[in-house]
């Protein structure tokens, strides 16, 4: 691999309980490495430490121990949130929900005009909105979508603005957790269309928390499953989903009813 634009090194996270005092590991040490133009898809059943580590690759969340490095820089959570900076501008965020992510005042307009704000990359509103208006028009959204508030869009559009928010700036890694795992199966499709637009056109790095064996298979290059904390088992999509080789990856497989 040439140098990744990800990389974790002895990655670990343990929470820390006051009263019962006891400690969860959600990460055992893990390694991992993403290309730049990569889409990983990291599978496992809920509680296996998918979003844990999502958060500890976007600075979101400090580790107990281990390091991340994005595009060769060092991600130092307890620097503060200024000095991350730089990882804002480089990554893009989607949730499941949108709805919670997206501020019901403020129009989509300025929703996703608002990090080219608060990263200080366009200065000058003007610009901002119309920057703003062209990311929702490529996303699919009608014209006067700018103009409306998240209220007034279906829960498929509105994960469409949440997606508009995360790459307005341009990022070269869009970070998903369970970004599709809200919406039905013929929005979910639409998305998945979108997104793999946006690889192509954008050379978008992907990295995708889903419990969804099936959206993972449609977007990724690489599955990545994690079991109770590890990573168990890594390789090609293909690879993985049609010859497991860990017995937990089997198991998982077995409990989806069909795969193509
Ligand atoms: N903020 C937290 N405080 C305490 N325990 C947590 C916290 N976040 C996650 N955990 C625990 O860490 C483990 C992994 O959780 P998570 O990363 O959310 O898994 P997944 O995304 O695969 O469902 C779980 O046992 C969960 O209960
Ligand atoms: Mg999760």
């Amino acid at each position: 691999m040439t140098r990744p634009i990800v990389s974790a090194r002895g990655l670990t996270r343990a929470y820390r309980a006051p009263r019962p005092a006891r400690t969860t590991t959600a990460l055992y040490p893990t390694d991992l490495d993403v290309a730049a133009g990569e889409a990983v898809g990291i599978i496992g059943e809920s509680g296996a430490g998918k979003s844990t580590l999502a958060r500890l690759l976007l600075g979101l969340d400090r580790p107990t121990s281990g390091t991340v490095e994005v595009a060769g820089r060092p991600v130092d959570v307890a620097a503060g949130a200024r000095s991350l900076r730089w990882l804002r501008r480089e990554t893009g965020i989607v949730f499941q929900d949108p709805y919670a992510s997206l501020d019901p005042r403020m129009t989509a307009g300025r929703i996703v005009g608002e990090p080219l704000w608060a990263l200080g990359i366009e200065p000058d509103a003007t610009a901002r909105r119309e920057r703003a208006r062209a990311t929702l028009a490529q996303v699919g959204l009608p014209d006067d979508a700018a103009d409306r508030h998240p209220h007034e869009f279906s829960g498929g559009q509105r994960q469409r603005i949440a997606l508009a928010r995360a790459v307005v700036h341009g990022p070269r890694i869009l970070v998903g957790d369970e970004p599709l795992s809200a919406l039905d199966v013929t929005v979910r499709a639409q998305i998945i269309g979108l997104l793999r637009e946006m690889r192509v056109r954008q050379n978008l790095t992907l990295v995708l928390v889903s419990h969804d064996i099936g959206v993972v298979q449609a977007l990724c290059d690489t599955a990545v499953v994690m079991q109770s904390g590890r990573v168990v088992e890594r390789g090609p999509v293909d690879r993985v989903l049609r010859s497991p080789e860990h017995p937990y990856t089997k198991r998982l497989l077995e409990a989806v009813p069909t795969l193509p």
